[in-house]
């Protein structure tokens, strides 16, 4: 079982330079020895850094409550309502969610058919055990186009009427690193290369063609040197697959981010990508791959984009605090909510105050 580290280098030493998103990919995501493959337990106090799931059970009652009114609005088809979430980790959101429909929605609850996207054996089987109290309401797909096959095999149909949603997937995914070179007025991107045993830093010398404009060209003349920003192929590609498969419905994601006007922010030079350890933030991308998480913003914008491209339609693009607290309003209106209790009202605070989880976390709901 090769660790990451060892795998990285046995690929550069073959191939030479790799992309930053290479490197994050292997780091993340080697089989049984990635940061997301080998450690259950890094959300939450005891981990690596809090999630709004990790925070407690309101986060995942919420939307719930959410979910069932927008499922309220779907036809039943074949007896059942899906609700997909990917990047379920160890299955708390999951466990969350479905608690509450069935103690609060029965009937609807017995309707919904819970399926986690989930590539990875290991992350399944944790998922699995959380989940052991909800046998027969849930099943898993290794990808995204396993839904599509699975449908059209038992309907005649192509795609998927329900929800698909994730919580903190996109950042997850692997990004690439680029850099502005002021002087040449181009954008470059820096690569991992092996100096001894020890990664570091290089760029990439652009194709011929060199590579896409990535700001507005006002922008190009104020830029700083070095200016550095992230692209993410891999989430777009995922976003743009989920929405060809919903053919009614809603497509939802809660992560941090920003949109294309918020991302050259004069304060972010060095970009977003980051490295969490035990609750400390590092700068220091390329140390012990696999041992610590990598993750930067979301561009929502570019998202937003995707999934309009594919024929969905905007609902919603708001902070995590203005989603949260309206459905906190309809919930305690419908009295579904009556008694907030203290415990609650501590949770709520911690997901929607900005020096929490209220600043720089954005929702994104599309639909068909
Ligand atoms: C930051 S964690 C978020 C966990 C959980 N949703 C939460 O909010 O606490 C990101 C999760 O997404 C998973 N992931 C990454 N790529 C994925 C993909 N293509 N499909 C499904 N899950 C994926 C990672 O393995 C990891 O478990």
């Amino acid at each position: 079982m090769k660790m990451p580290a060892a795998v990285i280098r046995e690929e550069i030493r073959k191939s030479g330079v790799i992309s930053f998103a290479r490197f994050m990919e292997l780091a993340l995501y080697c089989p049984e020895t990635g940061y997301y493959e080998a450690k259950k337990d890094i959300v939450g106090r005891r981990g690596d850094f809090i999630t709004s799931v990790s925070v407690g059970s309101l986060f995942g009652e919420l939307l719930a409550f959410q979910f069932a009114e927008w499922l309220g609005e779907l036809p039943v088809v074949d007896g059942r309502l899906p609700i997909v979430e990917a990047g379920a980790h160890d299955g708390r959101l999951a466990a969350d969610i479905m608690g509450w429909l069935r103690a609060h929605r029965p009937e609807l609850s017995n309707q919904i058919q819970y399926v986690i996207v989930e590539p990875s054996p290991t992350r399944q089987h944790w998922q699995e055990e959380t989940l052991a109290g909800f046998v027969g309401k849930v099943s898993w797909a290794s990808q995204l186009s396993d839904l599509k096959n699975r449908q059209s095999a038992t309907a005649n149909r192509q795609s998927l009427s329900g929800i698909i949603f994730s919580n903190e997937l996109l950042d997850a995914f692997p990004v690439h690193r680029h850099g502005w070179d002021a002087g040449n007025k181009s954008w470059f991107e820096w690569g991992v290369a092996l100096e001894g045993e020890i990664f570091c830093w290089v760029k990439i010398q652009p194709s011929a063609s060199g590579l896409p404009r990535l700001c507005p060209p006002e922008l190009e003349n104020v830029l700083p040197d070095g200016y550095t920003i992230e692209t993410s192929p891999a989430a777009g590609d995922w976003w743009r697959e989920a929405a060809a498969i919903l053919s009614r419905g809603k497509l939802l994601t809660i992560d941090y981010g920003h949109s294309d006007e918020e991302m050259f922010s004069p304060a972010r030079t060095h970009g977003t990508l980051r490295a969490y350890r035990q609750h400390h933030v590092s700068d220091d991308l390329l140390a012990n791959p696999g041992e610590q998480d990598l993750t930067a913003h979301v561009n929502f914008s570019a998202i937003q984009k995707a999934g309009e491209a594919a024929g969905l339609r905007t609902e919603q693009f708001c902070t995590q605090p203005q989603f949260l607290t309206r459905i906190l309003q309809r919930a305690v209106t419908g009295k579904t909510f009556a008694s907030v209790d203290a415990k609650q009202v501590r949770q709520f605070q911690t997901l929607t105050h900005p020096e929490h989880l209220g600043r720089a976390f954005r929702v994104l709901v599309q639909s068909r």
